[in-house]
């Protein structure tokens, strides 16, 4: 579904996406998982056509990002790591907004926001203007606008920073049963516990390089856990 070929990017003498190629087929949990810096969100921002890469190319279904962005972004739900929100709209307003955009009807669009908001705890708070809006409560928002179209792909840049363990809990149930039912889910966290549980393949990327990638079990092969190889991986130069 998502096929990336030699994507590179640099800013300025910084480089953040070196020569990186993936595939992640339709229905798979893909966790993207790197220290501070090491070009999670640029890759993401690269597949989403928000940022032009320097060289490589990227299909998301049929569509190549970089010819026709927008048939790409309407495959695409996409929750930045910091989400820009209309701050004064109210959640609810917002969310018919995105939903528009997206060519939901108002009863579908409805019955999503009352489902997704009920299953956040986010129901009391829809009337209020977005600027009111906590860290949390915000990020909540971004994520139920991104699930309400159900679109084939999901993009999410660390979507459990400022959740609550409820809001967590329900992610992952959701996200498991979004991926049985075809969609595709790329996912980028630093909660390895949680990336090791719910992914199907992880990739470790540093310094804009993709540095292993591989299915869970493989991966994690002998080690107690993703966070060893985790740590092994990025700390191999003494290095993180
Ligand atoms: N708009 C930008 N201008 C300059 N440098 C950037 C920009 N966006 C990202 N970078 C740099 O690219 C590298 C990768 O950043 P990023 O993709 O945000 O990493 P991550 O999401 O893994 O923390 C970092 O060194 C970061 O400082
Ligand atoms: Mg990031």
């Amino acid at each position: 579904m998502i096929n990336i070929s030699g994507l590179s990017k640099r800013y300025f003498e910084i480089t953040a996406l070196d020569n990186v190629a993936l595939n992640i087929p339709s229905g798979e949990i893909f966790g993207l998982v790197g220290s501070n810096g090491a070009g999670k969100t640029t890759l993401m921002r690269c597949v989403m056509a928000l940022v032009r890469p320097d060289a490589g190319q990227i299909n998301v279904g049929e569509f190549n990002a970089l010819i026709d962005s927008t048939a790409v972004k309407s495959l695409i739900g996409y929750v930045a790591e910091n989400p820009e929100l209309y701050d004064y709209l109210t959640g609810l307003e917002y969310l018919y907004f995105v939903g528009r955009l997206y060519g939901m009807s108002r009863q579908l669009i409805r019955q999503q926001a009352e489902f997704l908001c009920k299953a956040f705890n986010l129901s009391q708070s829809t009337n209020q203007l977005v600027a009111e809006y906590s860290h949390g409560m915000r990020k909540k928002l971004a994520i139920i606008a991104a699930f309400m179209p159900k679109p084939p792909v999901l993009l999410l840049d660390e979507p459990t920073n400022g959740l609550d363990p409820e809001s967590v809990y329900f992610l992952k149930q959701y996200l498991k049963n979004a991926s049985r039912d075809g969609t595709t889910i790329v996912f980028s966290s630093h909660m390895l516990d949680t990336v090791e549980k719910i992914c199907h393949r992880i990739g470790i990327i540093k310094q804009g390089r993709i540095i292993a990638c591989d299915k869970v079990k493989k991966l994690v092969g002998q080690s107690k856990s993703l966070e060893e190889v985790f740590i092994n991986a990025v700390n191999v130069d003494g290095k993180l």
